[in-house]
């Protein structure tokens, strides 16, 4: 066996199996596409579940993949040992109903002994205690000993993942790494916990489907499910340890080391680290390609988690500051010839990482203080367990996930109290269950669909045209296929062709009427069911709609005009915003219907006013220029290569659209579109941004108009402005602001004169009531009631009467619509001489079943019955008696 690279490893397998006949197929992203019971994709079958049960017709029977995967069971593990990762790729070969266990082992024994030259004498197989039929095929057509073929149970010989899905008893080989590595017990053999056999590769056949509650049935066809993990190969192929050692893997190890200042290989604790950071952001940076966004719940905390955890053992390695951005940067050198999507978002991936690592950072030596307080406190104490809502303390403010926590603990030899930490995260994850839904395996549950032929497909014909013939080809009411329906009703019609838009990619569905022969329905919405139909929701408005019935296919024509001029002028906001922002800007998401576009895209603060006018008018020139567009279907690589903008995450077949916008070597736009465009950007007459806002961290949100309804804004405006000229009585629109100007100086002009009145008024009352003065003692008491006085003005005419004299103690009661309070101030002398504003008022007050009080100068109280205030004002003199008497 010859070193090879793992890069051209990944090459030989997938063109080994091309040649095979199996469709090559790109890595699908690691985000589960419509399937629930999963975060991440785990295996090289995930994305392909519907093809193994059927419900879906894969665009060829046999496939081969190098998938990403990322399976996190073991993350307390990565680094403590040099075999455990989170992220790995898959390189699988698939059949779905096509070939079987003769060829999967067949081609499988031919691949590693004739391409990779693997010694047979040190390759061993096992197989499923009960199969004679693969054992049999593994020693008459592959010729391996049967010495060397081992019978294992279910725990090892039977692939299943998760409660429900695909599964089947499955075969392994083995590769013997030789003595050195064995354990060198008498028992040591295939299977062995040891270092010295190792499985690389898994061959299932995958024949039934396991069910939540532990049965399983057989599926209607026999598919192959082969997964071979390419770093362990490569770590094989490369005679070396580990994965660790890989070529492209060692790359990130080694950029690590140079940062750090250290060798891998020299001291445990520090290898730890190493390995840590290298796996870690290796997810991270694939996870971010695939549009993960760090979160608290979900798959965005598992990348927190992965994030935040590389970022601590870089401190333990001494780093100091922002460090992650460098080795992204190897982690994309080593990866981009096989997933290009690094590369194109590069500057987002790094933003988005650094960000994150920003926001940890301001944390992390705050949290880590806490927490050695923390383990000191237990130390003092003799314990060994953190409270829980400490932990959760750590968690929630400074942003250490659990396993942080427990893995820095752990170094210490004490542990988190686990049962209080659920219970103080409970209400997070009910948040997280609840946004994670609880669908079924495969994320799409039985509908009346399901029942008409898988092979039913619906060709979209609506790109050039708004009205074209079809056949009603079935019709189905929510539970059941029909062969009628009548008028009134409401319905849902599948035909293998339509014109009609169904809602896809952010654009709405169109809208319409479907007519024929004595019958007319009107389309309420079209939405894409299973297996690439369309179901249009009509209701029947004349006649009976049967099945089998020709019929005109007519979409509303105002509405999807409106809907492509929104569409078209999202691209155009899209490349603007790269050239205003930066190209870290990717789309997030977009909905785009006849009346508005809304578009998601990443971006990490808030665009300024400057920057909103610039993108405003680089899109409004772009549609002056008048800019052809043109759609065109070509290879996904050729699209590539013209540079068209992918979208994240997102699964795209081997042909996809493509829609350009101005002329081909300089366009302004060139994005992988299959939703319904004009032929011209200036067709979307004008371009208005409504709104800039934030809708998650790292994602904002631009709202905007086009057409006819910046035109509808305009008037809108336009309206508004003439009614305001009207109140300010303006003649001259232009002379509106100096109007407004003017008008507000007047108010505050005026407001000012009101406050001094109010003012004046006040000290003419308050002169009134100091005439009404009782002796108290050797002081004076005055009491008032005041009507349509707010608590400011209260407490300050009682201060400003107090201050006027030393030995006064004031009570007054104020008003102010539903609600009133009474103050109580005291001079100087009278303080000294015993009165206490707070505890004077808080009994008067309480007269009126109040409360208050406060200093012994000034103090208020709350009334509870306004119906009291005369009996509390009456009792005053009584109470002020108690202190000063
Ligand atoms: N799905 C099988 C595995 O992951 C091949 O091992």
């Amino acid at each position: 066996m010859e070193w090879t690279s793992l890069n051209d490893l990944r090459e030989s397998y997938l063109q080994f199996f091309a040649d095979k006949g199996c469709l090559r197929h790109k890595s699908y992203p690691l985000i589960p596409q419509g399937d629930n019971s999963l975060l991440l994709i785990v295996a090289g079958m995930a994305p392909l579940k519907p093809y193994f049960t059927g419900q879906e017709v894969p665009p060829r029977k046999r496939m081969t993949t190098c998938q990403k995967c990322i399976r996190t069971g073991d993350i307390e593990n990565v680094g403590k040992t040099a075999r455990h990762g989170t992220f790995f790729e898959m390189l699988g070969n698939f059949s779905f109903g096509d070939y079987f266990k003769e060829e999967a082992i067949a081609w499988a024994w031919e691949y590693v002994t004739e391409v990779l030259k693997l010694p047979k004498d040190r390759l061993y197989v096992t197989v499923y205690q009960d199969d004679d039929e693969a054992e049999k095929i593994w020693h008459e057509k592959a010729g391996v000993p049967l010495d060397r073929i081992t019978r294992m149970g279910k725990e090892d010989n039977f692939w299943e993942a998760g409660v429900d899905g695909p599964c089947g008893p499955c075969s392994e080989i083995y590769f013997d790494r030789g003595e050195k590595y064995g354990c060198g017990k008498p028992t040591c053999g295939v299977g062995c916990d040891c270092d010295r056999y190792m499985e690389f590769w898994n061959l299932v056949f995958t024949q039934f489907e396991r069910h939540e509650d532990g049965t399983y049935t057989p599926l209607a066809q026999k598919n192959i499910d082969t997964g071979m993990g390419l770093e362990r190969l490569a770590a094989l192929m490369q005679g070396v340890d580990s994965i660790f050692d890989v070529d492209t893997v060692k790359a990130i190890r080694d950029k690590i080391c140079e940062i750090a200042g250290c060798e891998y290989g020299k001291e445990y604790k520090k290898d730890v680290s190493i390995r840590v950071i290298t796996d870690h952001i290796r997810s991270v940076t694939f996870m971010a390609g695939d549009g993960v966004l760090p979160s608290n719940e979900g798959r965005g905390y598992v990348m927190r988690r992965l994030l935040r955890r590389a970022v601590r053992h870089g401190k333990l390695l001494g780093i100091n500051g922002l460090f992650l951005k460098d080795i992204v940067k190897t982690v994309v050198d080593c990866n981009k010839c096989e997933y290009n999507e690094l590369e194109e978002k590069y500057d987002y991936i790094v933003k988005l990482l650094t960000n994150e690592e920003e926001s940890f950072n301001q944390t992390i030596d705050r949290g880590m203080k806490l927490l050695d307080g923390m383990i000191e406190e237990l130390d003092k104490k003799g314990e060994k367990v953190l409270a829980g809502e400490d932990c959760f303390k750590l968690s929630d403010t400074y942003g250490f996930p659990l396993d942080l926590t427990r893995e820095i603990l752990e170094e210490k030899g004490l542990t988190v109290d686990e049962e209080g930490f659920e219970k103080a995260m409970q209400v997070q994850r009910e948040t997280a269950r609840a946004a994670r839904g609880d669908s079924k395996y495969m994320g799409a549950d039985e509908t009346v669909f399901h029942q008409i032929d898988k092979e039913v497909t619906t060709v979209f014909t609506g790109y050039d045209r708004f009205e074209d013939e079809g056949v009603i080809d079935y019709i189905a009411t929510e539970t059941a296929l029909v062969d009628e329906a009548a008028q009134g009703e409401e319905v849902y019609i599948v035909s293998t062709s339509t014109p009609f838009y169904a809602e896809s990619g952010g654009q709405a569905a169109d809208t319409g009427v479907i007519e024929g022969d004595g019958f007319k329905a009107e389309v309420l919405d079209v939405q894409k069911v299973v297996g690439g139909k369309f179901a249009h929701k009509v209701k029947v408005t004349e006649g009976k709609l049967t099945r089998g019935a020709k019929a005109q296919f007519k979409v509303n024509r105002d509405q999807r005009l409106n809907t492509m001029r929104n569409h078209s002028c999202a691209h155009l906001l899209q490349a603007a915003l790269r050239q205003v922002l930066g190209d870290h800007v990717h789309q997030a998401g977009q909905l785009v219907d006849s009346k508005r576009l809304r578009f998601d895209f990443s971006h990490f603060s808030a665009m300024t006013e400057e920057e909103i006018l610039k993108v405003e008018s680089i899109v409004n020139m772009w549609i002056m220029s008048g800019l052809d567009i043109t759609m065109q279907e070509m290879p996904i690589a050729e699209a590539q290569k013209l540079g068209a903008m992918a979208l994240f995450g997102e699964k795209y077949g081997e042909t996809v659209r493509v829609v350009t916008m101005g002329s081909s070597d300089n366009a302004a736009s060139i994005e992988f579109c299959g939703g319904t465009h004009l032929d011209n950007t200036a067709k979307i007459g004008l371009f208005k941004i409504v709104s800039e806002s934030s809708v998650a961290s790292g994602v904002r949100r631009i709202e905007a108009v086009t057409g006819y309804s910046v035109y509808e804004l305009m008037e809108e405006n336009s309206r508004r402005i003439a009614d305001t000229a009207k109140i300010l009585k303006v003649n001259n629109r232009s002379e509106l602001v100096n109007r407004a100007q003017a008008v507000m100086a007047e108010i505050k002009a005026l407001e000012k004169e009101r406050d001094e009145l109010q003012a004046q008024i006040a000290s003419v009352k308050a002169g009134a009531l100091a005439q009404s003065a009782v002796e108290v003692g050797a002081f004076k008491l005055i009491t008032g009631k005041l009507e349509g006085t707010k608590p400011d003005a209260l407490r300050k005419m009682a201060d400003d009467m107090k201050a006027n004299d030393d030995s006064v103690i004031v009570i007054l009661a104020g008003i102010d619509g539903e609600k009133a309070n009474i103050v109580c101030a005291s001079g100087k002398a009278a303080v000294s001489g015993g009165a206490h504003s707070g505890k004077i008022v808080g009994k008067v007050a309480a007269v009126t079943g109040g409360k208050g009080g406060g200093r012994p100068e000034s103090a208020m109280a709350g009334v509870a019955d306004k119906s009291k205030i005369d009996e509390a004002l009456a009792a005053a003199a009584g109470i002020v008696a108690e202190f000063v008497g």
